[in-house]
């Protein structure tokens, strides 16, 4: 499996072949990273004006809702604050054109999710480990249990000083899993709905969510991990678009400032390989259902 899978751009409307749409799914599914090299995210001089930390109230993210239209996160008001959930929402549209012309196969069931612009500098910036991302890690929400849905992120590069966003990424999913799964307890009877009544998390955490929050803590809480495994750093061009699992690819954003990202949702079944998810191979491992 490559690490990288370069994709070239025919635009955030452009539709792609089948059999490149098909090589495209395959690469994402087996945990590539798709990259567009020469996708960039167009802004006029007002709209770039707005690539600034002080536009974040604070939070390190302004987050977009596109269900209500509504920015979260912003210290902006008035008329910067509209052209600031303007240039949001035409990012989360081109997100969604783009997912859907590479990935036609998930079109019926794919579901758009929260949008953010991350104006601030990664490096030098967390608080504890937990919240550092600056480790490898797997992303998975303490508060939004997803219950199996896989998470697909489309980032882009914005930077208006030329300067790279650096990741790092890990070893295959099921490395992970076999390295930390069998460390992590297994949920105490009725904590689920504790959780759920004290609104810590938005629906029952099922214990898929438990074991994929107790591997993005267990990762980045391991020193000796983080220092023994992981490739090289790699430069994302201000300019390049790039897409992932990040439930299961496990990336450390090393540095770098200035960059959308628009989530998606996908129910295993929109999978073309479902046996590829982490629900699977998690539920293969432990020889039992998990949602
Ligand atoms: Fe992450």
């Amino acid at each position: 499996m490559e690490t990288l899978t370069i994709v070239h751009s025919r635009g955030w409307d452009g539709t792609y072949p089948p059999e490149e749409a098909a090589r495209a799914v395959g690469a994402l599914e087996d945990g590539s990273v798709i990259v567009l090299p020469d996708l960039a995210f167009p802004m006029s001089d007002e709209e770039r004006r707005l690539l600034d930390p002080r536009i974040l109230a604070k939070a390190k993210n302004v987050s977009y809702n596109p269900a209500s239209g509504r920015l979260g996160g912003t210290s902006c008001t008035g008329a910067e604050a509209e052209v600031l959930r303007l240039l949001i929402a035409r990012y989360s549209e081109s997100a969604r054109s783009l997912v859907n012309g590479l990935f036609p196969a998930y079109r019926a069931s794919i579901r758009l999710q929260r949008t953010s612009l991350r104006p601030a500098e990664i490096a030098g910036r967390a608080s504890s480990w937990r919240k550092d991302d600056t480790r490898l890690h797997v992303d998975a929400f303490p508060s939004n249990p997803v219950r199996g849905d896989r998470i697909i992120r489309v980032f882009c590069n914005v930077n208006p000083s030329n300067r790279p966003r650096v990741w790092r990424l890990g070893e295959p999913f099921e490395r992970v899993a076999e390295r930390f799964a069998p460390g992590i307890p297994r949920p105490l009877p009725g904590s689920a709905a504790v959780l759920h009544l004290l609104r810590i998390t938005k629906r029952r955490r099922s214990e898929y969510d438990h074991i994929m929050v107790g591997l993005h803590d267990a990762m980045k809480a391991d020193d000796a991990y983080q220092s023994s495994t992981g490739t090289e750093p790699i430069e994302f061009n201000p300019g390049t678009t790039w897409i992932t699992f990040s439930d299961s690819v496990s990336h450390a954003a090393l540095s770098g400032q200035h960059q959308f990202e628009q989530t998606f949702s996908l129910p295993v079944s929109g999978m073309a390989d479902e046996g590829k998810s982490p629900l699977r191979i998690l539920e293969r491992m432990k020889g039992r259902v998990l949602v």
